[in-house]
């Protein structure tokens, strides 16, 4: 597949893994649009990726819908066509489930599955009306495949997350477009000051506390991937049309615990009605039911 030319846009582009995947794709000859909400984050993006006009930094609230529009609208304007759309602005609170408020899974899920929907809904359309094929990649996590204590609220948004990709990638091959869970481990990134986004109606935390433990905690960045590696792992991703994209090795135990966990779950001894598989295949796969 030849990326050469085409354009993608990369939300949450501007810092951390979403640069790592901007560099990357920039490397592969494609035309790059950031799209951040963070406007030093677009500013020092600009100077590092030095990709010329062949780089668009735009300001995006990935919750704003009317902003998406907008900005894709942007996007359409300079490059034509948008062909690679990833959907990778997070945030993330972490502690015991017990602590967090409303605000605190609302601005995370709103940020990280609600960001994502809208990527969907503004972006899908557009790369299936210009009929040249396309893909999506969402930034999920390796905590949606593997069980990570406190990490609820970030974990099971990351889940539905891949979910996504995983029920849009059957609907969709066949219509060109390739869709993709990218689930790393950790990257060295600026994540951990994401809290400087928050909104102030969803300030309300129940981390405050937990939050200045953690930061006194140690600083363990030394053993996290670069953003250079994972863009490049990415960028293998899209061009060999993976539905998971993973990364780390630490996590193989974990992943195979899981899906040999539900394997033996499942209640073999129990008779399987054909007509019934074959009906529930059916079904799923035939857009006029
Ligand atoms: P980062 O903080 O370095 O980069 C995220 C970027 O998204 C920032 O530039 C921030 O300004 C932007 N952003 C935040 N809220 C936004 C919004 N509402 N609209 C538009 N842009 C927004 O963090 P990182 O780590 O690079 O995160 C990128 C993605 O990777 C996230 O989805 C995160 O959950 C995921 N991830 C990160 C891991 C890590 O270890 N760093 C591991 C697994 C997944």
């Amino acid at each position: 597949q030849n990326l050469e030319g085409k354009t993608a846009f990369v939300t949450g582009g501007a810092s951390g893994i979403g640069l790592g995947i901007a560099k990357a794709l920039l490397g592969a000859g494609m035309n790059v649009v950031i799209a951040d909400i963070r406007d030093d984050h677009l500013a020092a993006a600009t100077a590092e990726l030095a990709g010329g006009d062949r780089v668009l930094a735009v300001k995006l609230d990935v919750t704003n819908r009317v902003q998406f529009a907008e900005v894709a609208d942007a996007a359409e304007a300079r490059f034509g066509k948008i062909h690679l759309l990833v959907n990778n602005a997070g945030v993330a609170v972490v502690g015991p489930t017990e602590l967090a408020t409303y605000a605190d899974w609302d601005w995370v899920m709103g940020v990280n599955v609600g960001g994502t929907i809208n990527g969907i809904v503004t972006m899908l359309p557009r790369i299936l009306a210009h009929g040249e094929g396309g893909h999506i990649v969402c930034t999920a996590s390796m905590s949606a495949l593997v069980p990570v204590g406190m990490t609820t609220i970030y974990s099971s948004g990351k889940a539905a997350v891949t979910s996504m990709m995983e029920c849009m990638r059957p609907e969709l091959e066949g219509r060109g477009v390739i869709c993709s869970a990218f689930c790393p481990g950790a990257v060295q990134s600026n994540i951990a000051d994401a809290a400087k986004t928050r909104p102030a109606d969803l300030a309300d935390t129940g981390y405050a506390e937990a939050d200045k433990r953690r930061a006194s905690g140690g600083n363990f960045m030394h053993l996290y991937q670069t953003k250079e590696q994972v863009g490049q792992r990415v960028l293998e991703g899209i061009l060999n049309d993976e539905l998971y994209i993973l990364t780390h090795s630490e996590f193989l135990d974990g992943v195979r615990e899981r899906g040999e966990a539900t394997t033996a779950a499942v209640q073999t001894h129990l008779p399987e009605n054909p007509e019934y598989k074959q009906t529930f295949a059916m079904l799923f796969r035939n857009p006029a039911i």
